[in-house]
């Protein structure tokens, strides 16, 4: 089977950068979300990141212009019907991608491949909700999408071979690399990136060092490319603290216990660079 056309439900910083290398690579990519706004956001930023490449000599102009040419956006789900694989990148929230899919599904062709971005949530729960688990996958992008390499590929307990090897080759026609990884809470990135993303908000929370020093320490004392504060801020507090919540309920180990603070930051909707506050400020 053959993916041309490629579905994206949500166009937030995940689903846009997904659309981004999607189109750059070659594929028709149509892109829904709930409003014209965030539609329109969306193709803004991936004309603004395409608009990078260019400057920096990595794609032509003539390529950003085909790329574009290559999204279209819809608000209605079922016109996703159509497409050949559908990447589900919405919010963190289990019950938010339920519905979406409950909502897809009596629209999509039977051999529609489907998966979720999901950072954290359990592949074989989410496949079980859906008419195809065979079909069903786990495909998490790292964000800046477009910058970063790797491509998580997480099979659930009902996976075939024949949706893992395919999706393989899309990873490869995007010009990334593929890890897989089992269906356990948050993988292999954020099993290992969240709890450290914790531990440097406890490490705030009990004084141990302010905001800088503890940027400052991991970038010139562990070579990081963002300090770990600077990192949740740009993943956004509210998806840290799910990832958190998830590694904690599923392994049910409290050395994943979120800390306080990151929990108090997103009940005062300090999220991070979306919002303009997270533990640096933005406006
Ligand atoms: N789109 C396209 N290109 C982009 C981009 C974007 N959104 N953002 C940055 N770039 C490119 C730049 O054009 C530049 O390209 P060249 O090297 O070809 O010149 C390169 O990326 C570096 O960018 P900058 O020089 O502007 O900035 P920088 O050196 O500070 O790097 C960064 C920015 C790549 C984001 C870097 O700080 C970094 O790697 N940070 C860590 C990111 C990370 O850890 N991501 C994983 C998050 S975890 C996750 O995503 C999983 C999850 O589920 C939560």
């Amino acid at each position: 089977m053959a993916i041309e056309t490629v579905g994206v439900v949500g166009a937030g910083q995940m689903g846009n950068g997904i659309a981004h290398v999607f189109a750059l690579a070659g594929y028709n990519v149509l892109l829904n979300d709930v409003s014209e706004a965030s539609l329109s956001k969306a193709l803004d930023t991936i004309g603004k990141n395409l608009d990078r490449q260019v400057s920096r000599g990595k794609i032509t102009a003539e390529e950003k212009q085909a790329a574009m040419g290559r999204i279209n956006t819809t608000m209605t789900l079922a016109d996703l019907g159509q497409t050949d694989l559908v990447i589900e990148a919405a919010t963190e929230k289990e019950v938010v991608k339920q519905q979406i899919f409950d909502a897809l599904l009596p629209h999509l062709k039977p051999t529609t491949i489907l998966t979720s971005n999901t950072s954290s949530i359990s592949i074989t729960r989410l496949a079980s909700r859906t008419d195809r688990p065979e079909k069903f996958m786990g495909f998490h992008f790292m964000n800046p999408v477009p910058v970063m390499q790797l491509v998580e590929l997480i099979r659930g307990i009902a996976t075939d071979q024949e949706t893992y090897e395919l999706l393989h080759e899309v990873v490869r026609k995007l010009g990334k690399t593929a890890a897989s990884a089992e269906d356990f809470p948050a993988f292999i990135v954020n099993r290992i990136l969240m709890p450290m993303i914790n531990e440097a908000v406890y490490t705030l929370y009990e004084g141990v060092g302010s905001v800088k020093s503890i940027d400052e320490s991991m970038k010139l004392g562990a070579n990081h490319p963002m300090g770990p504060l600077e990192l949740a801020d740009f993943i956004g507090l509210d998806t840290c603290l799910a990832i958190m919540n998830v590694l904690h309920e599923g392994l049910a180990d409290t050395k994943y216990r979120p800390c306080p603070l990151m929990t108090k930051y997103v009940e005062a909707g300090w999220l991070g660079r979306k919002t303009g506050r997270g533990f640096y400020d933005y406006r």
